[in-house]
């Protein structure tokens, strides 16, 4: 949540935060800011609401430099406002700052620095971090008679030494123009090396068309930038070379091409996603999976007596279904546990259990806490992650990437079906060390190989979920209802439509609906039943006639050529028929364009829903 960029270099300042600012707006939307720094002082624009908003204001006040910082906001403390937003001046304004993360004991900060003077105007836990570096700054220049880059820097320290909480941070300094400070602890911070310029931001998403060169900052560590040069530290262990990488990424994975929004793009690209997650790590000749990233031996793997995905949102939802795969075809027992709960639960685990975090961001704070806390008492933790060099990516012993590229709607939709694929790799990898046939790993691996075709197939039901969309966009309370692998897609399918509608909607196993579900059963309550052939098919239509005969509208989610269903429901989607343990990824597709279509027929922000934000880092 919350997205920050800095600029040093020498380019228009400006150029770089706004656009990069507009990258990161998925991160956080309630208001935007920037400041630049000239000769004698530092120049703020902020105002609340979009990046657009920002630069409408930047046309008609410019600002002119070459080092400049911005943020994107998602509000913690304090309500959207201009005055909130920030960049946020310390002292006299001697410096400005932007954060993202959580001060956690800014109101104690608050009162010292309340104590010594300072005067606060806003309600953010930043201002008070601001003021410190500013007070800090004043108390070493009462040691030193001239401000330097050194002075500077040891503000910053004992600022950061004071602070209980996670934050990202980018500083100017009023009376050294040509200077930025950042520093991170739990919020991430990316630095991009072009030449003789450097660029920060809290993703590398800013940084692709500008410079393919990056360093990832990791907790506790502290970069200075000049014109042309870069230092690194670490808080504790003082000075340490950069280590650059080389970003993967280019600029069409974040341009919108011909697609009015990022989600329906992000949907359309499953079938190239799921693609990308089964590329080389399909082995026909041992039918089995090739996950070498799980950087664990042939021994620790075996020794494996249970597993435990801990994620949050969409990505819990892909554990689930996980957990039904690997149950199935590697006989492991699996426990799904939310993030949140995982992180101050204390459940037993033993040196064979191992530990995976989904995520697509690898920056949710819930779910890099769970792994952190999981990682201390020593077991094996990985990561099934998309955002390369992302802190659950880097802190985990191993892992394998969804190699999805950049995400940018706020509702989750290629990271879920490549999740379920690199899942479902995973059963059949487990499945093969132990006691899944040859013939079984081979008819897995078919299957899956034809996966990308039938996800194709599966967009084509677009126009006929549109019609549906149209009939139903007014409701205002939905089921959504699946048995066995299929109830995790329900549940998906309710959260999609939640988070981009607004609409009241909630999934469930089909047959719990009898346990209290079915009270809500109305004319004007229509029920999602995905009810695609399988073992269960009988019972799942049974739960539908039974929400039938109390009148409730059903929409079906139903093999081709299923007219039994047909019969029975209002309303019927198709989808390409496929093996039952694969069926949520082609049954989520439906589900992803019918939130969409509903989102856009009652006027919502598809890809910016409100009050939310893609990536959250704040617990
Ligand atoms: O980046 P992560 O996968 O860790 O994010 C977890 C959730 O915040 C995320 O899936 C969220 O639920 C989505 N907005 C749902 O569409």
């Amino acid at each position: 949540m919350c997205g920050i960029v800095g600029y040093i270099g020498p380019r228009e300042a400006t150029q770089f935060l706004l656009e990069g600012l507009h990258r990161l707006e998925y991160r956080g939307y309630d208001s935007a800011g920037i400041a630049v720094t000239s000769t004698d002082n530092i120049k703020v624009r902020k105002k609340v609401g979009r990046v657009s908003e920002l630069a409408g204001l930047l046309d008609e006040q410019p600002v002119a430099g070459h080092t400049g910082i911005g943020h994107t906001r998602w509000a913690t403390h304090g309500a959207p406002s201009d005055t909130n937003s920030h960049p946020h001046t310390g002292g006299n304004g001697e410096i400005v700052l932007v954060h993202n993360g959580v001060i956690e004991n800014y109101s104690s900060l608050r009162k010292q620095l309340q104590g010594l003077g300072y005067v606060f105007t806003t309600d953010t836990d930043t201002e008070a971090v601001a003021h410190l570096v500013a007070h800090h700054l004043e108390e070493q220049l009462k040691l030193e008679d001239e401000l330097t880059e050194e002075l500077c820097l040891r503000a910053v320290k004992l600022t950061l030494l004071k602070l209980k909480g996670t934050y990202g941070l980018a500083v100017l300094f009023r009376d050294i123009p040509d200077l930025i400070i950042a520093a991170r602890n739990g919020s991430p911070l990316v630095l991009g090396v072009g030449k003789g310029e450097y660029f920060i931001a809290s993703d590398a998403s800013p940084l692709i068309g500008y410079t393919d060169q990056v360093v990832y900052l990791s907790d506790h560590e502290i970069a200075v930038l000049t014109p042309g040069k870069l230092d690194l530290m670490h808080r504790d262990t003082g000075s340490m070379a950069p280590s650059i990488h080389t970003l993967a990424q280019v600029s069409a994975d974040i341009d919108l091409g011909d697609y009015e929004h990022y989600m329906l793009k992000e949907i359309y690209e499953q079938p190239q996603t799921m693609e990308n997650a089964l590329r080389g790590r399909l082995d026909d000749d041992e039918a089995t999976a090739k996950l070498g990233g799980l950087n664990l031996s042939p021994q620790e793997l075996r020794r494996v007596d249970r597993i435990v995905l801990t994620a949050c949102g969409t990505s819990w939802h892909a554990g689930l279904v996980g957990e039904y795969l690997i149950e199935e075809f590697a006989r492991i027992p699996v426990e799904v546990e939310y993030a949140s709960e995982l992180r101050y639960r204390n459940p037993p685990m033993s040196d064979r259990t191992m530990i995976f975090a989904i995520t697509q961001s690898g920056e949710t704070a819930d779910t890099l806490a769970a792994m952190r806390e999981c990682k201390r008492k020593g077991l094996p933790t990985l990561a099934i992650c998309n955002v390369v060099g992302s802190s659950i990516a880097r802190e985990a012993h191993g892992g394998v990437y969804l190699h999805a590229g950049p995400e940018i709607g706020v509702a989750s939709t290629k990271a879920f079906t490549s999740q379920v694929t690199v899942l479902s790799l995973l059963a059949l990898f487990f499945g093969r060390m132990r006691h899944l046939s040859y013939g079984a790993g081979q008819r897995f691996i078919r299957n899956l190989q034809e996966m990308p075709e039938k996800i194709h197939r599966a967009l084509e039901c677009h126009e006929a979920v549109k019609a549906v969309a149209e009939r139903y966009a007014s409701m205002n309370n939905f089921l959504y209802l699946g048995r066995h692998y299929n109830f995790p897609v329900a549940l998906e399918g309710a959260l999609k439509l939640k988070e981009i509608s607004y609409i009241h909607a909630e999934g469930y196993p089909a047959a719990e609906m009898k346990h209290g579900p079915i009270a809500l059963v109305d004319q004007q309550t229509p029920s999602v039943f995905i009810v695609p052939r399988s073992g269960i098919y009988s019972k799942v239509l049974s739960n539908l006639e039974e929400v039938k005969a109390r009148g409730g509208p059903v929409i079906a989610i139903a093999c081709e050529g299923d007219e039994k269903v047909a019969q029975l429901a209002d309303d019927v989607i198709y989808i390409p028929e496929v093996e039952e343990y694969l069926q949520p990824l082609v049954c989520a597709i439906p589900l992803q364009l019918l939130s969409y279509h509903i989102a856009l027929l009652r006027g919502c922000n598809v890809d910016r829903p409100r009050n939310l934000a893609k990536s959250v880092t704040v617990e």
